[in-house]
């Protein structure tokens, strides 16, 4: 069994690094996830062989810890910066006043947060933050979610011990997600993806640090006696154990050659996924770089290259301001069209109002623009010699534009806030899209357009309203069919099984997202405990501060919230945490498999059915199996070891027939109460008869 754990691990390690590394998987997502879960269940059943190196470990954890520091075998050095070209010649004549027909290596300057990883006998063993460079913070578990980080090796030939230095980046895409999440819930967005990765690797929660995407490239080993001449030769090494090492590294010998791969990626650079701020040119053999040695504070034989932020002039025409879900104003200039770094620039994010107040903007300012590490550029000064002499100072707004309400702008924010929560229009729609979210309520076939038709047309002017929406006046809304309205309506209705901490956190309780909203139903178990607790209770809660704990209280506090919720309530929704196995013992003491997606649950929503009915969900076909919940695209292994060990097969309505059916009846879930585990393996033919199993041909 062990020898099969270890099979299954190095399997997965090695799709992961097909899928995350080399961007060329070789089975699907769903195959993958089937390797994990058998793998989740041998290891469940032996937990003597647990390691914290396997794949399991990388969706993290939820237990919060403090972070230890560690001192650095070798320090941490910054690099030498150069912003001209003449800069960069100086460098190159220091080093061949010392060297001798110099090699170097020039990379791209990745703009993230630095780590260093330490392995022993081909296994990640530490890694650690740059902190000062002399000590860092231990963040190993935070790390280990990362799906690019190697956690063994491949190959034979790595050193027993050593240590790869690199950098942990938010790709664009991961951050925009982000951002669009925190905005949702109220917290400022991240300035930009560098900051975004930074925090992200502090999270107190692994498991946030996992949701957070991250990513990681290598750019230099570390030791002192490593079996290379060169770093190059080092960086294809790595490449080969498995690390994610860039492949926009090249050998030059010349300044010209040099000058060629900084002006490719000073353009090149914005069709990266993730951002970056220079080039670094690096001494290549690991003999020269000894010779030029170290100063105080970085290396002789290597220099960064910055590039210079994109930058174009234009016209301020006006500015928008916008509201945002949580009622957060957002200025948002209006520019006269100009090209920058490859694409048309229209609009320029102007964060708030100190920031303007910063630019001294005047409308029909000649303005400049950079694109910096964000999508969205920003406007970086005004020029000022260009300013027509009857301008007027740009004003921000003391009313809100959607329902003039006087804005407020709370001590210490940085943002105005329209605290009209339940009647300013751009606040209701964008609470309803946020309730019906996948990760909320996840009410398919309604989006955000669809939300607004119904808003605009009366029909819901609250989340509470979705859940009296009737067919006929959704088929009175324009562009609307009939397959799609029963789509939105049983969408809607499956949603009343939507478990308790998704329907908190689809609630847009500020402050609240995701993994607090699931922190606080464990901890308190149901929204009527939560809505009573006291501050000092809520402080007691993994993750809640001062900030949350306020927010809570806030909400409750506001009757038109307590409407809603008591209208949810009524609804049917999730208010409480279910225990498993409070609904009835149908399903008791029964093992079952699910596997492949179904038609009116999620995987999820069954694993909850068969818990609380008794049942025990078990991730991997074993010969104590009673059940393979089969749904289409049923994993062609678990179905062939089912049918092996002559397990009988299961679709959704066997479940629910096998749930709903009365407990006079002899049925399977009675049989195998009454009889045992051992005696219901032997009557499952006649199981199945009464709950309507197909059986295997
Ligand atoms: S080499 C001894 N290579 O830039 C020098 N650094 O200012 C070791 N960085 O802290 C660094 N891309 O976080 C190196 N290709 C690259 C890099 C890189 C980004 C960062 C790194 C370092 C900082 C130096």
């Amino acid at each position: 069994m062990r020898e099969k754990i270890e099979k299954l691990r190095e399997q997965i390690h090695n799709h992961n690094y097909r899928y995350y590394v080399l961007n060329d998987p070789l089975i699907s997502d769903y195959q993958f996830d089937q390797l994990l879960h058998e793998l989740q269940a041998l290891e469940e059943a032996h937990p003597e062989w647990d390691d914290p190196n396997s794949p399991t470990h990388r969706v993290g954890s939820d237990v919060t810890r403090e972070f230890r520091t560690v001192a650095h075998r070798f320090p941490m050095r910054s690099l030498g910066n150069t912003y001209s070209m003449d800069e960069l010649r100086e460098f190159d004549e220091r080093v061949r006043k010392e060297v001798e027909n110099p090699e170097y290596v020039c990379e791209l300057k990745f703009d993230g947060t630095a780590i260093s990883l330490t392995y022993e006998w081909g296994r990640l063993l530490r890694a650690v933050t740059r902190g000062d460079g002399v000590r860092g913070d231990d963040v190993t578990d935070n790390v280990r979610t990362i799906r690019s980080v190697p956690l063994q090796l491949q190959g034979a030939d790595y050193p027993d011990f050593f240590e790869i230095r690199g950098e942990i980046l938010m790709p664009y895409a991961s951050f925009e997600r982000l951002n669009r999440e925190r905005e949702e819930i109220g917290e400022a967005p991240f300035a930009n993806p560098r900051n975004a990765a930074a925090g992200s690797l502090k999270q107190q929660s692994s498991a946030e640090t996992a949701r957070r995407e991250l990513d990681c490239t290598l750019y230099a080993l570390v030791g002192e006696s490593l079996p290379f001449e060169t770093h190059y030769e080092s960086l294809e090494a790595a490449r080969r154990w498995g690390f994610k090492v860039s492949d926009q590294v090249r050998l030059c010998r010349t300044m010209t050659q040099i000058e060629a791969f900084i002006a490719h990626w000073d353009h090149a650079r914005y069709d990266l996924p993730f951002a970056t701020d220079g080039v670094v040119v690096k001494v290549n053999r690991f003999g020269d770089q000894q010779q030029l040695g170290f100063t105080a504070k970085a290396p002789r034989w290597a220099v960064a290259y910055k590039f210079k932020a994109e930058e174009a002039e234009t016209e301020l025409l006006s500015v928008d301001f916008q509201v945002g879900r949580t009622g957060a104003i957002t200025p948002v200039a209006n520019l006269e069209p100009v090209s920058l770094a490859g694409t048309t620039v229209k609009r320029a994010s102007l964060h708030n109002a100190d920031q303007i107040a910063l630019l001294d903007l005047h409308l029909h300012d000649r303005v400049y623009v950079e694109k910096g590490g964000e999508i969205i550029p920003k406007i970086t000064g005004v020029d000022l010699a260009a300013r027509p002499a009857e301008s007027l100072p740009l004003q921000f707004i003391t009313r809100c534009p959607e329902c003039d309400t006087p804005l407020v702008r709370d001590e210490g924010e940085a943002r105005h806030f329209c605290p009209n929560q339940n009647a300013c229009p751009p606040q209701i729609v964008g609470r309803m899209v946020h309730f019906i979210s996948r990760k909320a309520m996840n009410i398919e076939g309604l989006g955000e357009e669809t939300v607004q038709l119904i808003y605009d047309a009366g029909l819901a002017r609250d989340v509470a309203d979705l859940y009296t929406l009737q067919r006929e006046a959704l088929l009175a809304l324009p562009r609307l069919g009939e397959k799609s309205a029963d789509n939105i309506l049983e969408s809607i209705a499956r949603s009343l099984t939507v478990p308790f901490p998704r329907v908190l956190y689809a609630l847009g309780i500020r402050f609240v997202g995701e993994t607090t909203a699931k922190t606080l139903a464990e901890h308190f178990g149901s929204l009527d405990a939560l809505r009573s607790a006291s501050r000092e209770t809520l402080l007691e809660a993994t993750d809640v501060g001062v900030r949350i704990a306020e927010s809570i209280q806030a909400f409750f506090a506001d009757p038109l919230n307590r409407f809603r919720l008591d209208r949810l309530q009524q609804s049917g929704l999730q208010f409480e945490t279910v225990a498993p196995a409070q609904l009835s013992a149908q399903l008791q003491g029964l093992r079952i498999v699910i596997s492949g997606t179904f038609e009116r649950h999620s995987r999820d929503q069954l694993k909850g059915l068969i818990e609380a009915h008794g049942g025990i969900n078990q991730s991997a076909v074993a010969s104590n199996t009673d059940f393979l919940l089969a749904g289409s695209g049923v994993g062609p292994s678990k179905l062939a070891k089912a049918e092996k060990l002559g397990i009988r097969r299961w679709t959704e309505s066997d479940l629910e027939a096998a749930i709903a059916a009365s407990p006079e009846m002899p049925n399977a879930a009675t049989q195998a109460q009454s009889h045992g585990a051992e005696s219901a393996q032997k009557e499952k033919s006649d199981q199945n008869n009464l709950t309507q199993g197909v059986l295997f041909e």
